[in-house]
This record gives structure tokens, sequence and C-alpha cells, in this order.
């Protein structure tokens, strides 16, 4: 693999830069030539932010499992896709290469095939970090079914919303999950979440870790023979591969669930080709990945870090993608450092809170490491403190590596804003610059766009990238309210951000009621929905306050009439309904009981004064004059954990 659009300078990227926004169509053109077509397009971009509607590569066809895997079996087959360090490091390590992952993605879409899976048809995936995830995920694409994969720390209640939003028919999933010291039983969480479920017709099973689990006459059935006889059906047609299915550059490619300020969480659409150039061109450009090297992403493919920079960039630009079953803590905390030594790692990428974890433990679990096989280092998910990018650079990188700073969304597919590793200058806490083809705007409170340089506000988009989302699965509406209606013309992030003297860009943080807890994003609303279902709760409120390690932790002030338990038992109870209801993700660090919430006249929740008691600021709270009952706010401030 070459890569004929890899920006190799400042100069070069500022030209990149400049011809994306001038002549975006011609740009894009150059660049989706080095990818697989069956047929190319008729028109490169139509849109417009009103609907929204938003079509790449107009009539294109092509199927992205090709661009994955196909293309590089000629001259590549042999090398590695994808290497798996299982969570105990004494176990069997697997190095899959490109043809490798050819053939079992093959049998897996035969597999679907078989069990009645059709183009357009949902497919919900649970399982926890096994190189079986992605061929899962892969033979979806091969035959053209829509995945969704949920992160296996969702309950059983979340995966039942999902299954229901999406109308999933099929499931795949694992008999269990190892995760450092634990054993999570997916299974058997599946079987919780398909109580009065009425869509799903099969539930594949993969042994990971050999645990009880039921299997429904007619319905679960075990991977291992399915795989097994689609190998036996291929070979008889006397070859292995199975046609990948030719979709329009628009189908949908995945579902991924992400929440927002309100309601249950939304399923953000991403389409085919656009999601395709998108995270191939940032993955190759960001990274500065270079043939032969060995790649580590180190998030879950049940988020859309996984989705985009384990599987589709990495394996479409032909890249050696690491997958990591366990945490980084265990068996101790040296586990990355002896996955980079291992493996030669070239390219790290983490997030934040898993650097100041590992930060927490000193420098003793970096002895007799050796770490240079690193050249570039990556953060991504939450903005980065100066403390830790410090840490990282030095003890990590030994202030040779460049660090990127990676901004981006789930709704975005890729990354947006953030320097090229050792190509454009990094600035410790800053995403810096807009990829080519991202045209950022700061607006005002009153909703005008920020000129120049020196400001800050809320960051918007204005000009659409090949892989913004395309709708809210079976609710366009609320896709377009959500991100679309805030400013006219502009896509709303929800981030907060500042543009320095010299354009560098700087993300603050989320300006809507959206937490961001060690990466990972969780609605305010939907914490305090679940809180609300314990039967003891009254009412609740939900903020965020700084947390050394987690970025952000959760508070909930929560009012309480139940009889039942002391205050810890109380706590215990709401933390277990919060597990049930969301997950374990989702479980408040503080839970304060307090009489009375403050609020307006109107009945609304103050929450900017339950965030500040939060943070601890008790001086300056604002405007308090509209509060119906100021006597709640010293009760909460003298009451504060
Ligand atoms: C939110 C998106 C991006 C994939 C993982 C999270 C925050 C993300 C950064 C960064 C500061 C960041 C934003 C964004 N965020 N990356 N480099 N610096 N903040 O995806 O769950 O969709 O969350 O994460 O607030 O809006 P997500």
């Amino acid at each position: 693999m070459s890569y004929p659009y890899q920006i190799k300078s400042a100069d070069e990227y500022k030209a990149a830069y400049k011809k994306s926004v001038d002549n975006p169509e011609e740009f894009w053109a150059e660049i989706a030539e080095n990818f697989l077509w069956r047929k190319k397009w008729d028109k490169v971009l139509e849109w417009n932010f009103k609907e929204p509607k938003i079509e790449w590569f107009k009539n294109a066809k092509l199927n992205i499992t090709e661009n994955c895997i196909d293309r590089h079996l000629k001259e590549h087959g042999d090398e590695p896709a994808i290497i798996w360090e299982p969570n105990n490091p004494e176990e069997r390590t697997r190095t899959v290469t490109y043809k490798r992952l050819h053939k079992r993605v093959c049998q897996f879409a035969q597999v679907l095939k078989n069990n009645g899976v059709k183009k357009g048809d949902r497919v919900c995936i649970y399982m926890g970090m096994v190189p079986e995830l992605a061929y899962a995920v892969l033979g979806c694409a091969r035959i053209g079914a829509i995945h969704s994969v949920i992160f296996g720390g969702f309950s059983a209640q979340s995966i039942a919303d999902r299954l229901e939003d999406a109308k999933a028919e099929y499931i795949v999933t694992c008999d269990g999950a190892y995760r450092g010291g634990k054993d999570i039983p997916l299974k058997s969480i599946i079987d919780d979440a398909l109580i009065g479920n009425k869509t799903v017709k099969k539930v594949i099973v993969y042994t990971r870790t050999r645990t009880a689990v039921s299997m429904l006459k007619g319905r679960d059935i075990w991977w291992e023979d399915e795989m097994d006889f689609a190998e036996t059906q291929l070979e008889k047609n006397g070859s292995i591969d199975f046609p990948a299915e030719e979709m329009d550059a628009e189908d949908p490619l995945f579902i991924l669930y992400t929440s927002g300020s309100t309601g249950k969480p939304k399923g953000v659409v991403h389409t085919i080709a656009g999601y395709m150039v998108w995270t191939t061109y940032t993955f190759v450009n960001v990274f500065q990945y270079q043939p032969g090297q060995v790649y580590f992403c180190t998030a879950d493919i049940g988020w859309i870090t996984g989705h985009s920079y384990i599987v589709y960039g990495p394996l479409c630009a032909g890249a050696t993608s690491m997958m990591f079953e366990g945490v980084p803590t265990w068996p101790d905390a040296g586990r990355f450092w002896d996955i980079t030594d291992k493996y030669k790692v070239n390219i790290l990428y983490t997030a934040p809170t898993a650097i100041r974890s590992l930060m927490s433990y000193g420098t003793a679990p970096l002895q007799n490491k050796d770490l240079s096989s690193l050249k570039v280092l990556g953060t991504v998910g939450e903005p980065i403190n100066e403390e830790a990018w410090h840490w990282y650079d030095e003890n990590i990188g030994k202030k040779k590596c460049p660090i990127v700073d990676t901004w981006w969304q789930t709704e975005t597919a890729g990354i947006l804003i953030s320097n090229l590793a050792g190509v454009t200058p990094a600035k410790p806490t800053f995403a810096t610059l807009p990829l080519p083809g991202v045209q950022p705007a700061l607006m005002d409170e009153k909703g005008n766009e920020l000129e120049g340089n020196n400001v800050s506000g809320n960051l918007c988009i204005k000009f659409p990238w090949p892989g913004i989302l395309r709708t809210t699965y079976g609710d366009h509406e609320r896709c377009k309210q959500t991100y679309f209606s805030s400013y006219e013309n502009y896509y709303f992030t929800g981030d907060g951000c500042l543009r320095d003297a010299e354009g560098n860009y700087r993300i603050t943080g989320r300006v809507d009621d959206v937490l961001n807890v060690s990466g990972h994003r969780i609605g305010t609303a939907e914490v305090e929905n679940a809180i609300n279902m314990h039967a003891g709760v009254v009412e609740s409120a939900v903020v965020g306050f700084p947390h050394d390690i987690k970025g952000q932790g959760i508070y909930a002030y929560v009012i309480f009439n139940g009889k039942h338990g002391d205050e810890e038992q109380r706590r215990q109870d709401i933390l277990q309904t919060v597990s049930r209801i969301i997950g374990p993700i989702a479980k408040p660090d503080k839970i304060q009981f307090v009489n009375g919430l403050p609020k307006t006249r109107s009945g609304k929740i103050m929450r900017r004064i339950l965030r500040k008691i939060a943070e601890g600021e008790m001086q300056n709270l604002g405007d308090t004059t509209t509060l119906l009952d100021p006597g709640v706010v010293e009760e909460i401030k003298s009451g504060k954990l």
C-alpha cells in the first residue's frame, strides 16, 4: 500500500486544506480514486443542512469489505491484519493475516446467509474484544446487513431498548467476556434482554469463557458449529470466497447508539462510502501510518473509536491493527507497556483517562520497559490536562514521539480536529487544526459566527465532510432537532471551544447536559431517569464534577422518601438500580440525599447551581433570585459530599 493522499509537510497540509475548502468535490474525488469501487459516483456531494440531507459519492457502488480485505490479498495477504492480545498474558496470542481474515469473514457472511440474514437487516453484536468480533462486524458489511455493536458495560435493559429501537432480528454474542480479573456473563445478559422481545430470531454464541449458558432450541446456535458448516459449504463451491454484496454508497453501514441531553440514546447512522473514505483518510494522515508499522488503539469496538480506528480505517489502509481483550491495569499497571514491547508497537492511541489512571501508579510499572518502538502517540475521548500530556510525552514517548490530540465524536465518524503526527505542530491541551474538509465555526450566545482569532464559543461545523452522520435511526426529526436546529445551516457539536491567536482549537468540554466519564458519553437525564426508577426515590438531579482519573464524575442529588435501610444501604440500592437500567458505567460516584432541589418558579431545576456546588464552588453561585426556595441551596451546600 502507498498513500498518495498522505500529507508530508505543513505546507502540504495548508495546500490540501485550501483545496478542500475551495473545491471540495474535486478534492474528495481525487482521494476516493484510491479505493475500490464497483461503479464510480455520478456526483461527489449533494447536501443541505436544513432537512438534513447529505449524500457523498452519489450512486457509486462498492462493498467496504473488498476495500478492507480483498484488495490487500494479492500483495499483502500474508501480512498481519489483526494481532490479538488476550486478557491473560499467559494465554496464546493470535495473529490474523489478511488471508485468514478474508476466510473468516467469508465464512461468517455465509453463516449469516444460512440463518436468513439479508441486506439491510439489523444485527446486534454484544461481544468481548476477540477477533471474532471483527469477523462479525465485517461479515455483516460483506452481506450488507447493518451492524449495531453494543458495549459490554451496558445492562440487559439498555440492550433491550436498543434491540427494540433497531428492530434487530439477529444477535451475535459470546458466552462470556474476560476483562481483567472479571468474567462478564454476556449470554446471560442477552437472555435477560430478550425477555419480552418480539423481533429477535437467532442468537449466535461464540465460546470464549465456557461459562454455563442456556441455549434455547430454535433460537440459540453456536458460532463454532455454524462456522464449520459454512466452511464445508464454501469449500464445496471450490473457493472460500463469499461474494460481497454490491452496496450503494449511501446504504447504511452501521448504527451506533450514543447518549444525548434528552431521552433515550439515539442510533447514529453512518453510510458506507463516506465513512470508508473519511476513516481511512484520517487514519493515514493523523497517525502518519507507514506500511508495516504496528498500530495499537486501546479502545473497545463497542465505541466509535474501535469501529473507525481498530477495524475500518486501519484495515482499509492495509495496516496491522492490534486488538486487546483486557484492561490497562491487569495483571498490573504495566500491561500497555508490556504489549508495546512484545509486539514492537509503533503507534499507540489511547484515552486521557487511561493515561491519568496509569500515571497514578507512578513510574515503577515502567521499570525495565523499553518502549523504543514507539513513534507516535495519540489521545482521544476527552480534553487532556496539561499534567497528563507531559507525563505521556516524557515517560512514554521519551520526548521523541509526536502526540496527536484528536477531537471528534460518534456522529463525525472520524477525527475532525487534530495535529498530524510530526507534520503539524502539537500544542498541549489543544486539538489544534481542522483536518482538510473540516470547516469549524465558533458561535456566540446570539447565534452569530465569531470571526477572527482569540475567541471562544460553541463549536459548529459549517460544511459536510464525508463521515458526517446521515440520520438517527428511525427518527430523522430527532437528528435534525439535535444537530441541525440550534444554528441554522450549521452542524452543532455540543462542545464549547476556543480558538487561540494562531487559529488552534482547544475543546473545553460539553455545553449540554452530557457527561464525559472516562471518555464514555452519558446523558444526565438518562442517569436521572434510572435513579428515579428506584421505588424510594421522589426526584433526582445529576451533574458532573471534576474527577482526577475519570475526567468527570457523576454527582447525584436525590430526594428519598423510602423507609428501607440506612443511608449507605439506600445508596447501594440506587447504584444497583442504575446498574440494572443503564449499566455499571453509569453508576454515580457520589449520591447526596437532599430535602429539596433548587428550582425556578416554573419548576425547572437550576442545574447551574448544583453543578457549582458539586465542583466545590460555594460562593459564586450566580443569580439565585429566580429561585422558588433559596433555603434549599444552603441545605445542599452544608451536606455536600
Ligand atoms: C465527545 C464525543 C471521539 C471518540 C470517542 C468519544 C469529547 C472527544 C476529544 C478531545 C476534547 C474530546 C467531546 C466530544 N472529546 N475527543 N480530543 N478533546 N474533548 O466519542 O462518545 O461520541 O463523545 O467527546 O466532548 O463531543 P463520543
